[in-house]
């Protein structure tokens, strides 16, 4: 994704970022949708969990064991800060996740967000175990109206979390383009829930 920048300054773009941000962020509409879907146990990972939308509403909402990794420690301190006030438990890390990615067959489910790493699809696969999730929702290239990156590089392609993520048995997918309407629906991402068998 950011291969021209180093460690240190992805993250300081985005501490600064963080440090700018009220809140915690909303969790994504690929884990509100399909929440259902998790097993009653196990573990998740939310990768690139920035200020922990995602890994908070997780722990308030099931059982299972919930990593939250980021390369900025300003994301992960209020990840921290913010589940300690709500007793709620995340196991945090402030970790490069393109230079160390999740161990092979470590997690039950992984979840990402407007977040796109396309070289780290292949480690995604091998770091779910055997009958394990992925939930992914990030921008896409054709997009109505402003709003999301404007780095086109960054966003997907037509389709392109379908031929990533082709080698996982595919459970749900919405990108809707600029068809139709496009003052409704679920614009500007694509999501995709799919299964390691
Ligand atoms: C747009 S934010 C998304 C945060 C969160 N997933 C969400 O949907 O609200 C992108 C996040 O990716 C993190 N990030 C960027 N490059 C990273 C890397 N190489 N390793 C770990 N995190 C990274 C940033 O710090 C930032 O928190």
């Amino acid at each position: 994704m950011q291969h021209d920048m180093t460690s240190h300054e992805i993250r300081k773009k985005w501490n600064h970022r963080h440090s700018q941000a009220d809140g915690i962020g909303e969790p994504a509409k690929v884990l509100i949708e399909n929440l259902h879907l998790l097993p009653q146990s196990g573990s998740i990972l939310d990768l690139a969990c920035g200020r922990g939308g995602n890994a908070l509403y997780l722990a308030e909402k099931t059982r299972l064991s919930i990593d939250a990794w980021d390369i900025s420690d300003v994301a992960v301190n209020r990840v921290e800060s913010e589940a300690k006030i709500r007793g709620l438990s995340v196991n945090t890390q402030v970790r490069d996740i393109s230079l160390s990615p999740p161990k092979p067959n470590s997690f039950n489910a992984i979840v990402t967000t407007h977040f796109l790493d396309r070289a780290l699809a292949p480690a995604l696969i091998d770091a779910l175990c055997l009958g394990g999730l992925l939930f992914y929702q990030t921008f896409t290239q054709t997009a109505v109206g402003s709003g999301g990156p404007s780095n086109p590089k960054i966003c997907l392609g037509e389709g392109e979390l379908l031929k990533l993520f082709q080698h996982l048995r595919l459970r749900v997918y919405r990108e809707e383009g600029a068809l139709g309407d496009v003052k409704r629906g679920w614009r500007n991402l694509a999501m995709l829930v799919a299964e390691k068998v």
